[in-house]
């Protein structure tokens, strides 16, 4: 392609942008997460770990309670066993005391059902070192909710938030070849000025939940990288030959004259890039390709290679925008039949974390005949972002800004944008991804509304080509026949989407045949939560709460209602798809430490409103068509 001198500074402007972008995305993030983890070489450290329950924390305070120096035997990430009788030991690791990891510890062991405290966990293991300049991360795709990690009886680090990803690197004098001992100080105490906070309508399960590993990467390695196509703001459909905007972020600043080399084999495609710093900005474009889409979810292996290092993901290609009061899917319009997750497994009463989990979980939703789930109210495991990618169905992914945290507190939105940048750079190459949630429910203030904005302006920074929203709350005292969802902070959202329980915490059902909603804001309006509790093989008659047929009747009223919504109404994601643990729900008839919201049981058993909210998701399919 022949470049003219007016589109060589175009160039040069855009790369400078893109360069700047992606320089203040360095220069804010505190975060070095390695992302697309799971194409790195790795030495798996799932499995059995021993542990040791320590409510008092003896093991991280004395008697005093100061912390303990890290050289100090009394601490427990020194792990030593009594080695002769005489020796006054009164902390170690044996067999008899495992658990598995990955995994919540609620569901492991009774005695830990309701435990919210500190567990130690503690794993040996051995590597085989090579000398080849290599470095090694210990890598964690999420620890509820505070991780101390010490290996060798040296910390590595801490990390808080219990739904997102990160790693720390293992200095290479550090790392034994044999009995290398690994632990991890686990705390999943509430605390008021954490994220979430205090209160939350969800099992606050605890432990290392998600997987862990050893990564191993050359010197210079790619830390992280994005290969998606350019915001569309145009309202239109991406070029047939669609551009590409990304960068490459290598860990530290490229040797002279690096090369960066994007392939993707599918498409006989290959593009150099000469390296322009420790993030180098990508802007090209693509041969004709297949958009991503739910009705053709179709991912292309995408290899990105430097000198010393290689990277593999499958991307799937497709712009989404909120483009005046519509959704536009590759410049379509679209209509999001939904249903809100929980990352839980309510079978066996657990977090979800394999993935059989992601699929039961999204089979379940395609099942409602759903096109979009929204992943509630925390970043769930990267395989059901991943399984969506592949069955073509969009996500909502929300960090745990939830109800009353305490806004007032810099410390705080820091703690909240730590989460909302590790959620973003784990699934920024997720095609199915199309909405950054900032949080639900936090009620109306100024200092709250400054606090909001101020994560949506950073999802913008650190993603422009995703919509930014958060589930607003509407105010069930006063309700009136036209409500208006005005919430303030919808001025700086993308999707205007609000909760609503007519017929549940507002009313009887019925309510619903005269009320209707609207946003005074020319946006596209969407529906984040609507629901009621029906116990499944509870039978009544309809005015019975709790009963099957009462959550059936509250269906059959919203559906109504529904019909009535204004133009600008793109979509609902109700709550919830299956009934889920919360210790807030303890009515001893019907709930029993089970929110039953569910449309399917806490055994799977669809409930008679399944059919309903199936048979409008069908009806609007057609219509839609
Ligand atoms: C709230 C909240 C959910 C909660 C639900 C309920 O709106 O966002 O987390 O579980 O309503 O009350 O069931």
């Amino acid at each position: 392609m022949y470049l003219t001198n007016k589109n060589k500074n175009q160039m040069k402007k855009i790369s400078l942008a893109l360069i700047l972008s992606a320089c203040s995305l360095c220069a804010i993030a505190q975060v070095n997460l390695i992302s697309n983890i799971d194409a790195r070489t790795a030495v798996d450290l799932n499995g059995k770990w021993q542990y040791i329950v320590d409510p008092y924390e003896t093991g991280f305070y004395d008697y005093r309670y100061k912390e303990l120096k890290e050289d100090n035997p009394e601490a427990y990430w020194n792990t030593d066993v009594q080695q002769n009788r005489t020796e006054k030991k009164e902390h170690g690791y044996v067999d008899k005391y495992s658990i598995n990891v990955p995994g919540d510890w609620n569901h492991q062991q009774p005695e830990f059902t309701f435990y919210e405290g500190t567990i130690w966990y503690k794993k040996s293991f051995d590597v085989v070192k090579d000398h080849t300049g290599n470095k090694y991360f210990l890598y964690f795709g999420a620890v509820n909710y505070r991780a101390d990690v010490y290996l060798n009886g040296k910390k590595l680090g801490m990390h808080k938030g219990g739904f997102t990803p990160f790693n720390f690197e293992v200095p290479q004098a550090l790392l034994k070849e044999k009995d290398n001992f690994l632990v991890v100080k686990v705390d999943n105490k509430r605390h008021a000025d954490e994220v979430p906070t205090l209160n939350t309508d969800w099992w606050n399960y605890g432990g290392i939940t998600r997987e862990v590993k050893l990564v191993v990467v050359p010197g210079t390695f790619i830390q992280d990288f994005v290969v998606q196509l350019k915001k569309n703001t145009t309202g239109k459909a991406p070029a047939k030959s669609p551009e590409v905007q990304g960068w490459v972020k290598l860990n530290q600043a490229p040797v002279a004259g690096e090369l960066i080399t994007i392939e993707i084999p599918e498409l006989k495609y290959k593009k150099e890039i000469k390296a322009s710093g420790q993030t180098t900005a990508l802007n090209f474009v693509l041969p004709k390709l297949q958009l991503w889409s739910p009705e053709t979810p179709k991912l292309y292996q995408v290899i990105v290679r430097t000198q010393t290092d290689r990277t593999e993901d499958k991307i799937g290609f497709r712009t989404i925008e909120a483009h005046g009061i519509q959704v536009l899917l590759n410049g379509k319009p679209i209509f999001m039949r939904g249903i809100s997750i929980h990352g839980e497994i309510p079978q066996e009463v657990r977090r979800a974390y394999t993935q059989e989990d992601a699929a039961q979980l999204l089979r379940q939703a395609k099942e409602l005949n759903c096109n979009m789930v929204r992943l509630a109210h925390y970043p769930h495991d990267e395989k059901i972002t991943r399984l969506a990618d592949s069955l073509g169905v969009l996500v909502w992914s929300e960090i745990p800004v939830y109800w009353t945290i305490d806004f007032k507190s810099q410390e705080v939105l820091d703690k909240a944008k730590v989460q909302l940048e590790e959620m973003i750079i784990r699934d920024h190459n997720r095609a199915s991804v199309i909405i950054w949630s900032v949080g639900n429910e936090t009620p109306v203030s100024p200092v709250r509304t400054n606090f909001m904005h101020s994560l949506l302006t950073r999802a913008r920074e650190l993603d422009n080509t995703r919509m930014v929203s958060a589930a607003l709350e509407v105010n069930y005292s006063a309700l009136n026949d036209l409500n208006i969802v005005d919430d303030p902070l919808g001025e700086f959202v993308d999707l205007v989407a609000f909760n609503e329980y007519l017929g549940w915490y507002g009313g009887l059902p019925d309510k619903c045949r005269t009320t209707n909603w609207d946003t005074p804001y020319n946006k596209p309006l969407f529906i984040s939560e609507t629901g009621g509790d029906g116990k499944g093989g509870f039978h009544a008659d309809s005015l019975t709460r709790f009963s099957e047929e009462y959550q059936e009747w509250y269906y059959k009223e919203q559906v109504s209602m529904l019909k009535r919504m204004p133009a600008k109404y793109v979509g609902i994601s109700p709550w919830v798809l299956n009934d889920f643990r919360s210790p807030r729900r303890n009515n001893p008839f019907y709930q029993e430490g089970w929110n039953r919201k569910g449309m399917y049981d806490e055994k799977g058993n669809k409930k008679k409103a399944f059919y309903i909210l199936k048979g409008y998701y069908d009806q609007i399919q057609k219509e839609k068509k």
